[in-house]
């Protein structure tokens, strides 16, 4: 049984240690600190997932940007997602994304979420093409198919421009890693 829920502070450092789990990548553990130290933070864009009292996994978004042909508008970013490797496979990274979703889905304003992500397996919860909807991507190593967005209640079709990342994202070196 997996209880998805939004990350209380003093969890912090038992989500951290399962996304690093998660990843076993060097980077991962910079990124996770600098968006946790980042003027974007919050923690209702925090999200763990919880099995058997331990947190087993966590999803983090960010505020960014898309720079729009007439304003600036702010939108999230999903980045990083991660289920602890002892317990992948099991529908936990399913559920996690699923109820983090949703919950931003009811409240939350901003239009919608970005990834950089592999682009098998976003598609099945919602996310679609970035470029397809309009928008570019923040970098050109992010290869086109990896590129993709999940439009929330709040989107508007005529919402076009490029995606302007947080800086927590820049200054961790975790731009456009993805095949
Ligand atoms: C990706 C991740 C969050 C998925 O969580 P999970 O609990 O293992 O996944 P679930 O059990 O809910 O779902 C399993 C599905 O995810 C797919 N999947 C998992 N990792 C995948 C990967 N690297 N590439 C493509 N598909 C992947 C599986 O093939 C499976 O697909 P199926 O349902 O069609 O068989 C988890 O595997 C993880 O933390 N991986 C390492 C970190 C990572 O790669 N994060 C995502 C970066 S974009």
């Amino acid at each position: 049984m997996v209880t998805v829920r939004r990350m209380d502070p003093s969890e912090w450092p038992a989500a951290r240690a399962a996304c690093i789990d998660a990843f076993d990548e060097p980077g991962i553990p910079e990124l996770l600190d600098m968006l946790h130290s980042s003027w974007g933070w919050s923690d209702d864009l925090a999200f763990v997932a919880e099995r058997a009292g331990e947190i087993v996994g966590l999803v983090l978004f960010t505020p960014c940007f898309v720079d729009a042909p007439e304003r600036v508008v702010q939108v999230l970013v999903l980045s990083p997602v991660g289920v602890r490797r002892d317990v992948q496979g099991q529908g936990i990274g399913d559920a996690l994304i699923r109820g983090a979703l949703a919950e931003l889905a009811s409240t939350r304003a901003e239009p919608a979420v970005f990834l950089e992500g592999i682009p098998s397996y976003y598609p099945r919860f919602g996310f679609r093409p970035g470029g397809e909807l309009g928008f570019t991507k923040p970098s050109t190593r992010i290869p086109d198919r990896a590129f993709m967005v999940y439009p929330l209640p709040s989107y508007d079709p005529s919402l076009r421009g490029a995606l302007v990342y947080a800086d927590a994202f820049w200054r961790a070196d975790a731009v456009g890693l993805r095949e």
